[in-house]
């Protein structure tokens, strides 16, 4: 409930883990400043969007919701309406939302995100405030974030990107890469453990980039081994790797710290190594499957999770057959697919052989059908086991329920009272679908 008096705030996120931790960062920022978080949008004093460009979808869907929150702001005119994130990095974006869209009164960039106390306090004296920066200035440490969880928290470790994978805007709106100090890292997980967090994901474009802008000779796998130090803390995960820089002593380090959990999500992005190239994604099928090879020998029952792309420039039946061929090998626990999505700035937007919409919607209904049978297998294999899960809280629809995850990120659902929440449970698996184990506590282990 908000305090009588407090002024209220309501933030939608789009977008990947970095824009919904991104979002936490600036709420711990809004709160710091005064705000409370608003029950519902209809009451809030500031909406933010925090948007995202990686597609059009997510663009178009911002544009819609604008348009409904036009009314909101005709009812209150004290309403503060905020753009920020990826899309407005982009200056085409920038402009039409400077032009077109008059009632949008702050708006602010990926680069800038700790100056929204500053520009919000402007805003609410009145006055429209655009600030976006080209790059990012200063690491800008010790930005309180109001997480969404009270167990398990997203932690920085990269900025941005260096890879320029000829579909993605991403490098242009996120900058070139850069690592987190080490310190910088280790203590804000620290002070996590103090307040009883049990779990990490180490955020960045390209994760397995760490430590190569910094001074000291550090890599990712180096600073893998000293967050699996840290005393309290009980499980570590990460997000993404670029299966260019998946190296052996990164598979090493996963295969021997004991905390770092057996899930990697390593994408694809084409099983076809002609559209890999035009990717410039720096490997080959081949490449890419012998590398998983390896990875599923070091790692015995690693869950493997993946990106695919359909429908790229160029693209053929028989390149999208050796994207099913590769997937059906690698035999995925699980796939993100999406639909190519051209991006004004990025070279594979400038390739004359664009697919017709109809084929890439055959090919990603295709895929998804595939997937969801692998999907379904992988959890197949886990009836009649027992498996380890950290208990998160209560089912999202049925609060008899407890949802937790094993080390694989698999959603276990079993029947529990909330004293469990937050510990580490065995769990016998009973059923399964695609999406989610169900099974019954045979006993506690922490
Ligand atoms: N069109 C479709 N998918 C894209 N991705 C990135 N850029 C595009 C695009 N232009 C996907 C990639 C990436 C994920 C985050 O989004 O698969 O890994
Ligand atoms: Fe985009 Fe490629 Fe960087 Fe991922 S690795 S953020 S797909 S440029």
């Amino acid at each position: 409930m908000a305090k009588t008096g407090a002024k209220t705030y309501y933030i939608t996120t789009m977008g990947c883990q970095m824009n919904e931790h991104d979002s936490e960062r600036i709420a711990g920022l809004l709160e710091a400043y005064g705000y409370v978080q608003a029950e519902d949008i209809s009451e809030a004093d500031l909406i933010l969007f925090n948007t995202c460009c990686v597609r059009e979808n997510p663009e178009n869907k911002l544009y819609g919701r604008l348009g409904e929150i036009k009314r909101l702001k005709e009812k209150n005119p004290n309403l503060i309406v905020g753009v920020c994130g990826c899309m407005v990095q982009q200056d085409v974006q920038r402009e039409r939302l400077e032009e077109s869209y008059p009632y949008v009164d702050l708006i602010f960039g990926t680069h800038n995100l700790h100056r929204v106390p500053a520009l919000l306090e402007r805003a609410e004296a009145g006055e429209r405030v655009i600030e976006v920066w080209d790059e990012a200035q200063e690491q800008v440490e010790g930005v309180p974030a109001k997480r969404g969880h009270d167990l398990k928290a997203w932690v920085n470790v990269t900025f941005g990107c260096d890879n320029f994978c000829s579909y993605c805007i991403v490098p242009y709106v996120r900058g070139r890469c850069r690592s987190r100090e080490k310190e910088a890292v280790l203590s804000e997980i620290r002070d996590l453990v103090a307040k009883g967090y049990r779990e990490v994901t180490l955020l960045g474009q390209n994760v397995n980039a760490y430590g190569k802008d910094l001074d000291s000779p550090l890599d990712f796998a180096d600073l893998l081994a000293e967050v699996n130090a840290i005393p309290g803390l009980w499980r570590v995960r990460f997000t993404t790797s670029h299966p260019r820089d998946v190296d052996d002593k990164m598979i090493e380090a996963l295969a021997r710290l004991e905390k770092v959990c057996e899930h990697l999500h390593l994408p694809l992005q084409s099983g076809s190594s002609r559209i890999l190239a035009r990717m410039n994604r720096g490997y080959t099928s081949e490449q890419y499957l012998k590398l998983v090879e390896k990875i599923k020998r070091a790692v015995p029952g690693i869950s493997l999770t993946t990106d695919i792309i359909v429908g790229f420039p160029g693209e053929t039946d028989e390149d999208f057959a050796e994207t099913m061929r590769v997937v059906e090998e690698v035999r995925y626990d699980s796939a993100f697919t999406f639909v190519y999505s051209p991006r004004v700035g990025t070279p594979a937007a400038k390739m004359p052989d664009q697919v017709p919409e109809e084929v890439k919607k055959e090919r990603i209904m295709a895929l998804v059908d595939l997937q969801k049978s692998i999907s379904e297998d992988a959890n197949r294999s886990y009836l009649g086991k027992e498996v380890e899960v950290l208990v998160e809280g209560p089912s999202k629809n049925n609060d008899q329920v407890l949802a937790s995850r094993t080390r694989t990120n698999k959603l276990v659902h079993f029947s529990g009272g909330p004293e469990l929440i937050g510990k580490l449970v065995t769990v016998k698996i009973t059923e399964i679908t695609p999406w989610t184990l169900y099974g019954e506590m045979v006993g506690e282990s922490k």
